[in-house]
């Protein structure tokens, strides 16, 4: 048996629609229910950024996420396919019309991903003071707690409904497969074989 986390929310139904293709029969989460054992796989529903924490500690043999959250932990995993699903951008926003102001010693940055953004303006030798939220990050420029954010976005929508607009797109991100790096070797055949099929469904 394989197990696999898995981020709740569009993902994760996204991904057991690949299963359900593969295997048929209904791959969905119960009501309140954080395991589903199905075809012979197990799979957990939990946050996107403790993914990679169920893998590299071993409680899942394979997980899901975004490479945003797998940048931003500088995972030790071993990547395996690109599933193409939920696609998004991880951008520095400004409020509209604004620029970063060059003259100002230090640019205050309100981000839920902070190593990201560390190395994005440590590579452009830019001093940032880095202001660590948890979300609504969009808020801060609004209210003065930040000059500007680094978050990920989707449609744009949030972004352009609190006044601020893309200044760069930082990268631009899907959701990955990916498998601890001794269950990787343990069970190659078995996950190897599984990463092949859904390959085959990846458009
Ligand atoms: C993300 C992000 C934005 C929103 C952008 O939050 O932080 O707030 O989605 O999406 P949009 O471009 O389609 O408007 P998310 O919903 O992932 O919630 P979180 O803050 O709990 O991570």
């Amino acid at each position: 048996m394989l197990t696999i986390a898995l981020p709740k929310g569009r993902i994760a139904e996204d991904t057991l629609e690949f299963f359900k293709r593969l295997f048929g029969g209904d791959f969905a989460f119960e009501n309140r229910k954080l395991i589903l054992d199905r075809a012979g796989f197990r799979f957990l529903l939990v946050r996107s950024q403790d993914v990679p924490t169920y893998v590299t500690r071993g409680a899942a043999e394979l997980g899901v996420c975004g490479k945003d959250v797998l940048l931003e932990q500088d995972s030790p995993v071993t990547e395996l396919l690109d599933l193409k699903i939920g696609r998004c951008k991880v951008v520095l926003g400004v409020p509209q019309g604004k620029f970063l102001d060059p003259k100002k010693p230090s640019v205050k940055v309100a981000t839920k991903m902070t190593n990201i953004t560390k190395k994005y303006f440590a590579d452009r030798a830019i001093a940032a003071d880095i202001v660590k939220l948890y979300g609504s990050i969009e808020l801060a420029p609004l209210v003065g707690l930040a000059d500007a954010i680094v978050d990920i976005t989707e449609t744009g929508n949030t972004m352009r409904e609190n006044g601020l607009e893309v200044s760069e797109v930082i990268l631009e991100t899907t959701a990955r497969l990916f498998a601890n790096r001794d269950k990787f070797i343990e069970k190659k055949r078995e996950i190897l074989e599984l990463r092949d099929r859904l390959a085959e469904l990846v458009k």
